[in-house]
């Protein structure tokens, strides 16, 4: 079945509403379309555990930064749905920027701390946009578990937060991050690479994983780490780095030594494409 479009809140209020009322359970994926095989795989998860599978398309104009890409953000309604027919979602809840964010709007969510370093340092304001669109997410379609993908780390811990700290009714799933068969993290900006760039990106999975194999064999030092990230990416052609940092993975806060689980996190620029990917060390937590 190809799930239909619902584009307004009360229709997808009705919708959800109805199923709940049938004491049937919601699984929720938050994208911003342009789907590909990584949100396939959290449509899956969703399928494979609730009754009634939601999907959300909607690129969220508030966690854009004035210069980055939110105008030519990839928008592919139509084979959008195809994934989430596959995939086996329900419905999928698209709704205009004009019904999210009506004229005078004030109110936001901002989780302190966690966004302190990696991306939230150099986006500012994009934390505090994902987590108002997806706490108002959460209360429009009310589920009762909503999935994250492992790709966005930072993204996924702040979310987890948010909803510990200000007790929303919602379990978070965090998913494995889906890789091409080369390692590099799918993502919808990877159609922006051109060919040469796409040819060098799986080195930036490489880099990290020289990274863990110097903590396996004994390195602690994370400035040491660091700089041998660093230079290991800024060694793939075309590239800038943005940030390549370790950090504790519960607070996402700096660390000198790894003494703790932690997350090795990079972004990267390939040309005019930012790519980030990370890599974890150690047990997951603050889940
Ligand atoms: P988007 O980038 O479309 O991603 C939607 C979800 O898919 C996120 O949870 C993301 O972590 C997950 N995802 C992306 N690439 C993945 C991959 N290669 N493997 C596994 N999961 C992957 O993230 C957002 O949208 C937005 O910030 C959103 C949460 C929808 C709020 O606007």
């Amino acid at each position: 079945m190809v799930p239909p479009i619902v584009m307004t809140i009360p229709e997808i209020r009705a919708v959800t509403d109805a199923v709940r009322q049938q004491g049937q359970t919601i699984g929720f994926v938050p994208t911003m379309g342009a789907l590909h095989e990584g949100h396939a795989s959290l449509i899956r998860a969703a399928r494979a555990a609730s009754d009634y599978v939601v999907v959300s398309i909607f690129v969220n104009p508030t966690q854009f930064g004035p210069h980055e890409d939110y105008a030519k953000y990839p928008r592919t309604l139509e084979a959008d749905q195809l994934v989430c027919a596959q995939a086996g979602a329900d419905v999928i809840f698209a709704p205009r920027v004009e019904d999210m964010y009506p004229a005078n709007s004030f109110s936001y969510v901002e989780v302190a701390k966690l966004g302190d370093h990696l991306c939230g340092r150099s986006r500012p304001g994009h934390f505090r946009g994902v987590c108002t669109v997806v706490m108002k997410l959460f209360n429009i379609i009310r589920p009762d578990v909503a999935y994250f993908g492992a790709k966005d780390y930072q993204q996924a811990r702040i979310i987890t937060q948010m909803v510990r700290d200000l007790n929303v009714p919602v379990r978070i799933a965090i998913e494995p991050t889906v890789r091409e068969a080369d390692g590099l993290a799918l993502s919808s900006r990877n159609r922006y690479l051109s060919p040469a760039e796409r040819a060098v990106a799986p080195r930036i999975q490489q880099a990290l994983q020289t990274i863990a194999q110097r903590v396996a064999a004994g390195e602690v030092d994370t400035a040491r780490l660091e700089s041998a990230l660093e230079a290991e990416l800024m060694a793939i052609p075309g590239t800038r780095v943005d940030y390549a940092k370790i950090v504790d993975a519960e607070f996402l806060q700096p660390l000198t030594r790894i003494d703790r689980p932690a997350v090795i996190a990079v972004a990267v620029f390939l040309g005019t494409t930012r790519l980030i990917d990370n890599l974890l060390i150690g047990e997951p937590v603050g889940r």
